[in-house]
């Protein structure tokens, strides 16, 4: 991206940034600014700080992300800058200035990418309704799909040849290598490429934005493997997408059926429900709870009924309970999946088995009866253990009540000694939890803080004046003529910090003002959610003249080392790095 201050501040005030943000997170008032749940790290309480002053940025005080609205794009869609910019213009109905850096070069190859699979899925939805081959269809068709269905998922079928989409892409101007990289082929012993999808039925995978990001594709048979997935490509992580989602995000209701497969999905919308999403053959990832957190209140888990499905739902309810997901647990019976659930009994009885699906705590108290004889005291007994773990895990303490008196009766003792012996776990979790977050405080952010200042744990004092200073100047961008005189660069002692200072300068003197916007061409996102730490946690101190005056004092004290002679400081934290 050619650095261009002046669209990249009109492109930022275009954009505001708790608008922006409120289509990811909800966003609640605090006083002139807003606060949330970070999007980037798991979390139930609000640590997410949005400023709206002439500078807006956000600041998560919980993991350290932070930056400008750029910045805020370019983390959550995790786009490059140029990309970024490029979506933010888009909302904002601006024209992007034309530019040819590497950035762009990786914008581009994306974009190829798109377009590769977009044609790939038109070839393998009309290869399926109107190709010789009519295997394909006879699949769909014996599974109950509609023609309506097909088309709304833009299903297809891959030829059982090794290089009819490869050709046809090359005949479209695609180089072999941008093949390769889209996943659509891959290259033979003999140096010659074959299609990747071949005698299968499709499933293009369509992100938010609608763009086809990758394919599911299904044998006809009982061949292995069952599915082959798009690896990962510039464009495609299996781990922070969802099938169908595309679809969910618009629907209504806040809930959302989560199921195992791409056919439970199928089905499960075919028969009237659009607010239904599966992975993509992995177990749920924190990343994708994260993403489902943005659009739903409650999760409905319809994993398969056997052992391994189990297992996954009582992970994936660990998974939601991290982001404050209520989740409820779909119980069938008669059938394996979703899928075979509606084929054998109807859509009506499904959304009955939505109805009476039970909650998660319900499902974790069962599971913890496996294996065990109540009619023995010894069986009882350690029901109660596994089940005051659940019971204390509960966090409304209404619910807890109730589940406390249920769990009295099945283990045949009073509601008075379990409730007793619940709160005393509570208390120590509650004294554990605290000290976990104290230590996640002080390990966590500050260890996540070396990474980009290294320098800071040995400068403290340095860094800290440094700190103020550069706060100082982002308050008072007019005062940076009187700054440098007080301050050069060189003074600075922490390089990260130093590096900080020029750039700030730089942009004030052409520009005569500053905005977090312009670091992004010169700072990566981590550095800039750095900066806007070290904003966010000094913006309140009342910083005038005189504690920046002081501020220079420190670092002008500051003498480095005399060549060759390392001090005992040194040494020891020179020491300490080498044992970590
Ligand atoms: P299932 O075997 O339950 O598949 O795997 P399904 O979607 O219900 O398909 P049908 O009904 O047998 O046709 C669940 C999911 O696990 C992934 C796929 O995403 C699938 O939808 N999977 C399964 C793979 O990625 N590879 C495999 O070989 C099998
Ligand atoms: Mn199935």
């Amino acid at each position: 991206m050619q650095r261009n201050d002046e669209f990249l501040y009109r492109l930022v005030h275009a954009n505001p940034i708790e608008e922006v943000m409120s289509g990811y997170v909800n966003l609640t008032r605090r006083g002139r600014n807003y606060v949330c749940n970070c999007p980037f790290h798991s979390e139930k309480t609000p640590s997410c700080y949005i400023y709206l002053d002439d500078n807006p940025h956000f600041y998560c005080f919980g993991c350290g992300a932070g930056g400008d609205v750029i910045t805020f794009i370019m983390k959550i869609e995790n786009l490059s800058f140029t990309e970024a910019v490029r979506i933010l213009a888009q909302r904002a109905g601006m024209e992007v200035p034309e530019n040819n850096s590497r950035d762009a070069q990786y914008a581009k190859r994306k974009t190829r990418i798109y377009e590769m699979n977009r044609l790939a899925a038109n070839y393998f939805y009309k290869n399926l309704l109107t190709g010789k081959n009519k295997a394909g269809l006879k699949y769909f068709a014996d599974r109950r799909l509609s023609p309506q269905t097909i088309k709304k998922y833009g299903l297809g079928y891959s030829s059982d040849s090794w290089n009819e989409l490869t050709d046809l892409l090359r005949s479209k101007g695609y180089s072999e290598d941008e093949i390769i990289d889209a996943w659509l082929a891959g290259r033979g012993r003999n140096g010659r490429l074959f299609d990747m999808f071949r005698n299968r039925v499709m499933f293009p995978i369509v992100d938010l934005r609608g763009n086809v990001i990758g394919f599911g594709g299904r044998v006809l048979d009982d061949s292995k493997p069952k599915y082959l997935n798009t690896g990962k490509t510039p464009v495609f992580d299996k781990g922070s997408n969802l099938f169908s989602m595309n679809f969910a995000k618009d629907a209504p209701v806040k809930r959302l059926i989560l199921c195992e497969g791409y056919m439970d999905v199928i089905a499960v919308n075919q028969a009237g429900f659009e607010n239904v999403v599966a992975t993509l053959g992995t177990a749920i990832t924190p990343d994708q709870a994260r993403l489902i957190s943005h659009y739903a209140e409650e999760v409905i888990i319809a994993y398969d009924s056997d052992g391994a499905g189990q297992r996954a739902t009582q992970k994936a309810i660990n998974h939601f309970a991290d982001v404050g997901l209520r989740t409820r647990i779909l119980h069938m019976e008669g059938a394996k999946d979703p899928d075979e659930f509606i084929k054998k009994f109807g859509p009506n009885r499904f959304r009955m088995l939505i109805d009476q699906s039970f909650d998660a705590n319900t499902f974790m108290l069962d599971k913890c009866e496996e294996g065990l004889d109540l009619s023995t005291e010894a069986g009882r007994v350690e029901l109660l253990k596994r089940s005051a773990k659940v019971l204390a895990g509960i966090e409304s303490p209404l619910e807890r009540e109730v589940y406390i008196s249920r769990t009295s009766k099945k283990c045949d003792i009073p509601v008075s000694v379990l409730k007793t012996h619940i709160d005393g776990l509570l208390r120590r979790n509650s004294r554990s939890e605290r000290k976990n977050e104290w230590r996640s405080i002080t390990t966590g952010t500050i260890a996540h803080r070396d990474d980009i200042n290294p320098e800071s744990a040995r400068f403290r004092k340095e860094a800290k004046a440094e700190e103020t200073i550069l706060t100082y100047l982002m308050m008072r961008p007019e005062d940076s003529e009187k700054l440098t005189t007080l301050i050069k660069p060189e003074n600075f002692v922490t390089a990260f910090n130093r590096r900080v200072y020029e750039s700030m300068l730089d942009k004030i003197k052409e520009d005569g003002k500053f905005a977090v916007s312009m670091l992004n061409g010169d700072f990566s996102p981590d550095e800039v959610g750095k900066i806007c730490g070290i904003f966010a946690k000094n913006r309140d101190f009342d910083i005038n003249m005189s504690v920046v005056e002081d501020c220079a004092a420190v670092l002008a004290a500051y003498h480095p080392p005399s060549d060759g002679a390392i001090s005992d400081e040194e040494l020891l934290s020179r020491f300490k790095s080498k044992r970590k």
